[in-house]
């Protein structure tokens, strides 16, 4: 009997670290406060087409709407109501984006918000994203409904209700994150409420979740909801799919709470992964990129199974979260494409690459004053849609990194070398390093203040590839640098030091 429930928990949560892509795909990409039809739209026209596995989306739910500062990213962090309609969209373009997106094999991931409704200083009335009235000093919130009975009131001891101490594990799990009102997530109310929230989005045909703050909440009543939740619906997924579920637990060390208590659930965002990229690549710290021989648990990062991996992310990308000054961003662009480059061609965890909007950075004494910049907007607040340039980029202030030829190509790149180990890796006992995976793919960069110039094995078979960073193959015809193989796998590269992107990336079907 014990052994049966065993095997059934094991089962269970064993289920959750897989993202159920389809057709080998391999990656997620974050597109950041963007509107559902839009995000329909860049599935059937690019995600698709380009091979993406899936789209994390930004909180579905009824959200506080804030004037001061004018409509910044976070108000969609302090939930109202579950209600579908947000900044984003109402509750029929969301289930349009769900079907067209899994029309054309791209999955839906949701950020939930479960750990909190909106701030204590939220004031009163239907400044909210559906127009629910609500009293945030009451803790009253009718639309779901929860009442002051449903939070984490007197469990919390610090004065000031907040959490004081990340040293002290009751405080980051029963008080306020930044006074945002805490849910009391040990009452089967609660637990029921927000299982239905997600329940409905399962049916709607999401993939799974991305589940915000999740160091705030106990193990035990997550294992609760979780336990909750529909198989994923039949139309899109195999029977018996439990949702992916990725949690975000930042742990850069030495505080009291764990990514590991949390592994048995779902995967983990790997924090470390970009602060020590990010530092890697800027050169700082005295690390050199010949020290990534042993990328991923080598460097003290999570198993390789329970790992959700990036660069950088909506709260670190401006000062928010983790990492630091290290983290790279589009900011940093040429940087910024290396180490996304070298995430897609390892094959430590599964990847997510992030698409921003750009905001007025404003850095005074190492703070953006403009951190709290929501995205593109027309004067009454309402999202701008995405427009498509010409030329593929995207125009009014989105950023669309995942569109830049170099990244885009090496989301193929994995899909491409999907399965196969690292292997041939060389390194100069400096910034210049290259390793393949297996006979599908191999890449070479020259992070050094100096050119690179070298032959060597790189387990392909021998022919004429295409580099898809400087180019790309279109037909029989390739864009870029060519890169000649040998019958022996050997091949020369030549990589100076100022290329505009000083690294070279080939693979089976860059093959001319
Ligand atoms: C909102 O809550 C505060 C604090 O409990 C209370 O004083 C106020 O009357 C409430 N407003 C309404 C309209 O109920
Ligand atoms: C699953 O998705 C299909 C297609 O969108 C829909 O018709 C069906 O009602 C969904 N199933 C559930 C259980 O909601
Ligand atoms: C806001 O303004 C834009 C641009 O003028 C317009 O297209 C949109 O319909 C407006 N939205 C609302 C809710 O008024
Ligand atoms: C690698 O860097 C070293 C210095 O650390 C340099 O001497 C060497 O020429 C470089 N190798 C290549 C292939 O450029």
């Amino acid at each position: 009997m014990k052994l049966v429930i065993l095997v059934a928990v094991f089962g269970l949560s064993l289920a959750q670290h897989n993202p159920h892509f389809k057709y080998g795909r391999t990656s997620i990409v974050h597109l950041f406060e963007w509107r559902w039809a839009d995000i329909a739209a860049e599935c059937e026209r690019f995600l698709g087409p380009k091979g993406f596995g899936g789209v994390q989306i930004s909180p579905p739910n009824e959200h506080i709407v804030l004037n001061d500062p004018w409509r910044p990213w976070w108000q969609r962090y302090q939930p109202i109501s579950y209600k579908l309609c947000s900044r984003s969209g109402s509750e029929n373009e969301l289930r349009d984006m769900i079907s067209r997106c899994n029309k054309v094999g791209v999955n839906i991931y949701v950020d939930v918000v479960i750990n909190h409704m909106c701030g204590a200083g939220g004031g009163e009335g239907t400044h909210s994203s559906c127009g629910s009235w609500f009293n945030a000093s009451k803790k009253d919130f009718p639309s779901v409904p929860y009442s002051h009975l449903d939070f984490n009131n007197y469990k919390c001891r610090t004065a000031s209700g907040n959490i004081e101490n990340y040293g002290d594990k009751y405080q980051v799990r029963d008080c306020r994150l930044v006074s945002l009102l805490d849910l009391a997530l040990e009452k089967d109310y609660v637990r029921s409420k927000v299982a239905d929230y997600m329940n409905s989005l399962i049916d709607m045909g999401v993939a799974g979740f991305r589940v915000d703050a999740t160091k705030h909440m106990w193990p035990g009543d997550l294992e609760a909801v979780y336990s909750r939740l529909h198989n994923l619906n039949t139309s899109w997924f195999p029977g018996d799919s439990r949702s992916f579920i990725f949690q975000e637990v930042i742990d850069l060390g030495g505080e009291a709470i764990s990514s590991s208590e949390y592994f048995h659930l779902g995967r983990v965002t790997e924090f470390k992964y970009g602060a020590k990229l990010g530092t890697v690549f800027r050169k700082w710290d005295n690390e050199k990129l010949c020290y990534t021989n042993n990328w991923g648990e080598g460097w003290g990062f999570m198993p390789n199974g329970n790992a959700l991996v990036f660069v950088d992310n909506h709260d670190n990308q401006r000062g928010h979260g983790a990492g630091g000054a290290s983290i790279l961003t589009f900011w940093d662009s040429r940087l910024h494409k290396m180490a996304v480059g070298y995430m897609l061609a390892h094959p430590y965890g599964v990847t997510r690459v992030m698409s921003s909007y750009r905001w007025n950075r404003n850095i005074v004494n190492g703070k953006d004053q403009n951190d709290w910049m929501g995205p593109p907007s027309h004067g009454n607040g309402s999202t701008k849609p995405v427009p498509i340039n010409p030329d593929q980029t995207c125009g009014d202030g989105w950023v669309c990194e995942h569109r830049w030829r170099q990244i885009k190509n090496m989301v193929i790149f994995r899909n491409v070398v999907n399965g196969q180990p690292q292997s041939n890796w060389w390194d100069n006992q400096s910034n210049q390093v290259a390793f393949g995976r297996g006979n599908r793919g191999f890449i070479i960069f020259n992070n050094d203040d100096w050119d690179l110039d070298v032959t060597l094995s790189t387990g392909m078979p021998g022919g004429t590839y295409c580099d898809i960073i400087s180019g790309q193959k279109e037909g029989n015809r390739c864009t870029g640098k060519q890169i000649q193989v040998g019958g022996d796998g050997r091949a020369h590269f030549r990589i100076s030091n100022r290329d505009e992107d000083p690294f070279v990336a080939i693979h089976a079907e860059s093959k001319l």
